[in-house]
């Protein structure tokens, strides 16, 4: 799933109002992700591939997302930035994990990276529902790698070089680049 198609489908359902598309997008939300079955009463639950526990701080995304929800959103994120969790997440020197590595602090909010894409977020779902979603069939909504496109730091454009208006040196006109 790409960021975008976790309100995309909504941005275009909910044109009216931002404060409408708020409340689809909570309402959207854990349809992203197929919902486990609820544990029945006794059961043990179900051995879960990973368990993500609920977050606790969300400050612009649905704050009803579940853990796998958000771990699948910030996978998205990961790749289209070509980032890593710690590129926004503040290590816990205190907390080794298994790997040797420190375990990431994901709720504390020190670095500023993770501010940062906190106003992208916002941007984000700003330009989509109130720009792109209002183009007649519009199917493309922005995401994070429509600028991101892999790096952290968005690459500037750089136009390709033209050849000069007439044709280059040496080339027959006939195959000459159209130049418009
Ligand atoms: C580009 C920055 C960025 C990257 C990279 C990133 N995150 Fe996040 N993460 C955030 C932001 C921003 C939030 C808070 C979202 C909000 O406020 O709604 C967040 C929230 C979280 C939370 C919820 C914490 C809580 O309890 O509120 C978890 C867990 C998390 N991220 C895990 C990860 C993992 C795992 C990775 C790597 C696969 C990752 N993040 C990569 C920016 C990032
Ligand atoms: C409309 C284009 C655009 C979109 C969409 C966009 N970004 Fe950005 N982003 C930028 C630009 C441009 C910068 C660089 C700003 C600067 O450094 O001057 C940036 C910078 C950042 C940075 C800071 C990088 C650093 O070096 O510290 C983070 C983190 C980030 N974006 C995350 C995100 C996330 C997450 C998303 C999707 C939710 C997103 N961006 C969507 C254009 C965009």
């Amino acid at each position: 799933m790409k960021p975008a198609s976790l309100s995309f489908p909504l941005a275009v359902t909910a044109l009216l109002s931002v404060a409408i598309f708020a409340v689809a997008t909570l309402a959207q939300a854990p349809q992203t992700v197929p919902q486990p079955a609820p544990p029945t009463a006794g059961t043990p639950p179900p051995p879960a591939h990973h368990m993500h526990p609920a977050p606790t701080n969300l400050k612009v995304l649905p704050k009803e997302l579940t853990g796998d929800q958000l771990d699948e959103i910030m996978d998205q994120w990961s790749a289209a930035l070509g980032a890593h969790c710690n590129t926004c997440h503040t290590a816990d020197p205190t907390n080794i994990g298994p790997n040797g590595k420190p375990r990431l602090k994901y709720a504390d909010d020190s670095k500023p990276e993770k501010a940062t894409a906190r106003q992208m977020y916002t941007m984000l779902e700003e330009i989509n529902v109130k720009y792109v979603s209002k183009i007649d069939s519009s199917g493309a909504p922005v995401t994070c790698g429509t600028c991101h496109r892999g790096h952290l730091g968005p690459e500037p454009f750089v136009a390709p070089v033209k050849e000069g208006h007439g044709p280059p040196q040496g080339t027959p006109a006939t195959t000459a680049p159209t130049v418009k």
